[in-house]
């Protein structure tokens, strides 16, 4: 798919994995719960219906272990936590449309017809087996996967449990040629490129029938198998279908109808061979059987996009509980305005990429990026247009496309360019390249602008020039007003103190006008009142 196949798609449906509550929001579930929040937030702007999906995974063992170990009855267990990260995001602003739980019955409903139809396609079947099994993942692990003492690489503190059960299995190897085909026709289906590799050897190498139940007696948790009381299904079959399920599927045919398939699954790199594997498997499987999974050709509707980031490191450690630097959002969120935050998640790490969380890095980016490029523009561009033009947006024709003053020089084409390449960037969910443009790229940037302040002079120029002056004061202020929009996604108080600053109301900007008309040269209008600057960005700390 294009890029601006996405841009002009109608509705745009992004999930984020659903979390295991066994311990409160970390920095890691925060960077993939504001990776969605952004993208949601942007094809909002541009006027898609969208719907932003996220929740809790309570289906699992470690959901058991935790309740045991707080000393509280499961179900209540569950419900304090499953509050605690709904209220989280909430408080972060996450604009979430729906938060959906495992337990609940809705979910419940869907995972059964879900099943039904797996098992209609002939893809399920009983087997006795013997693995090791690691709770942390919540995954069976081969003896290539464990390290040298014959522990989980990723959870070496937890005892592997030796599973001997005879469960119902998926018959995976059936799809095995299919994804591959998938993989091959379509590119963009797992990305970044680096993780379609990898999940292409692993599906070759590796993708073979699996366990998809437990032994009732043996586990305290999980859905039912439908027809089969003595089995419970294993917690990531179930979970991948919450996807489905707070869509409708199950409950409400016309709104699955309407969202699914998802635009985009976003998740980090560790659960890539269940979403780009498992789940185009289960799908395959289900839509032989199952109409509403199927498009008009008969062919499985697949998600469109499975977009895995990298993983945070914190000051150069790995994020632990037992090292003690698990880092709380909301705490965070004392120590930073969150939109800080936000802007440093997607300015410092290249969106697929591991990145380090670092507060120096932080202090820096927010003194050099935004208190001086952004902030200080915005602040200088008010002040010398209240003080040269009567505290007022400077009079000028706006319909001026290029000028130059000495060797500056500026052309509003440049501005629409960066409209191009900051849409096509969000649409494809690099983040990190649209800000990089908006404050560095060739054409129009924050860079650029202050150094046209620079070059331009306008405190001298006003002097001998007073048109043109008008004429560049009112481009940076124009350009700064874009760039709020721009950013908008990435840091919505921050916009919106900027449009305010620029003497607009930003909630009846976007009631009465539509994306294009906001990305349009000239919407800031000459001689209207430009209200005295507040800093945007204090000193930390103040
Ligand atoms: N419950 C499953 C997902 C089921 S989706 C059908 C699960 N949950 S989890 O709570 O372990 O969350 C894993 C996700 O949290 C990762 O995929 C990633 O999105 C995020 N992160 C957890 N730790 C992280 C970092 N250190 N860095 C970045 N993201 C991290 O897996």
């Amino acid at each position: 798919m294009r890029y601006s196949d996405y841009i002009m798609s109608e509705k745009y449906y992004v999930t984020t994995p659903i979390y295991y509550i066994n311990d409160k929001p970390h920095i890691g579930s925060t960077y993939t719960t504001v990776a969605a929040d952004i993208l949601a937030r942007s094809h909002r702007l541009r006027g898609e219906k969208t719907f932003f999906l996220t929740g809790t995974d309570e289906n699992s063992q470690k959901s058991v272990e935790a309740a045991a170990k707080a000393d509280k009855e499961l179900n209540v267990y569950l419900d304090e936590m499953a509050v605690i990260w709904e209220n989280t995001w909430k408080k972060l602003g996450i604009s979430f449309d729906d938060f959906i739980r495992t337990s609940q019955e809705r979910h419940h409903k869907a995972v059964a017809r879900f099943w039904q139809a797996v098992e209609k396609s002939g893809d399920i079947y009983k087997d006795t087996y013997e693995r090791h099994y690691c709770v942390g993942c919540e995954d069976f692990k081969t003896d290539s996967e464990l390290n040298e003492d014959d522990r989980c690489p990723l959870h070496p503190n937890k005892d592997l449990e030796l599973v001997q059960e005879e469960n119902w299995f998926f018959k995976a190897s059936n799809y095995k040629d299919d994804i591959l085909q998938l993989f091959h026709n379509s590119q963009n289906f797992v990305q970044p490129p680096k993780r379609l590799n990898e999940i292409r050897s692993y599906v070759k190498d590796g993708f073979a029938d699996f366990s998809i139940s437990r032994e009732a007696k043996k586990v305290s948790c999980g859905i039912p198998v439908p027809g089969d009381d003595t089995q419970r299904i294993y917690v990531w079959f179930d979970a991948l279908i919450n996807y489905l399920s707070a869509i409708g599927y199950g409950t409400d045919d016309e709104l699955f109808k309407k969202w699914w398939p998802a635009d985009l699954h976003l998740v980090g790199k560790d659960i890539i061979k269940f979403h780009c594997a498992l789940w185009p498997a289960m799908l395959m499987s289900a839509a032989k059987n199952d109409p509403l999974l199927q498009n008009e050709d008969g062919s499985p509707k697949l998600p469109k996009q499975i977009f895995a980031h990298g993983f945070f490191t914190i000051e150069g450690q790995k994020m632990s509980k037992s090292i003690g630097n698990v880092i709380d959002p909301l705490e965070l969120a004392v120590e930073y305005p969150f939109d800080v935050i936000r802007y440093f998640f997607f300015r410092e790490i290249g969106f697929g990429n591991d990145g380090d969380f670092n507060r120096l890095r932080i202090a820096e980016r927010y003194q050099s990026d935004l208190a001086n490029t952004l902030g200080n523009l915005l602040n200088r561009a008010i002040n010398m247009s209240r003080k040269y033009f009567d505290g007022k947006i400077p009079t000028c024709d706006t319909s001026v496309k290029t000028w130059d003053v000495g060797r500056a020089t500026w052309d509003v084409e440049m501005v629409e360019t960066l409209w191009q390449q900051v849409d096509e960037y969000y649409s494809s969910a690099r983040i990190d390249l649209a800000l990089e443009a908006i404050w560095n790229g060739e054409n129009a940037s924050l860079t650029l602008a202050n150094r046209l302040v620079e070059e331009t002079k306008p405190f001298k120029l006003i002097k001998e020039e007073p048109e043109k002056t008008a004429l560049v004061l009112y481009t940076l202020l124009e350009f700064l007003r874009n760039v709020a929009w721009m950013i908008e996604p990435v840091m919505p108080e921050i916009a919106k103190q900027i449009i305010i600053s620029l003497g607009q109301d930003p909630k009846s900007e976007l009631s009465q006008h539509n994306f294009t008309q906001l990305k349009t040269w000239g919407g800031l209008k000459p001689g209207s009142d430009l209200p005295e600057p507040k800093i945007l960005f204090p000193r930390l700390g103040e």
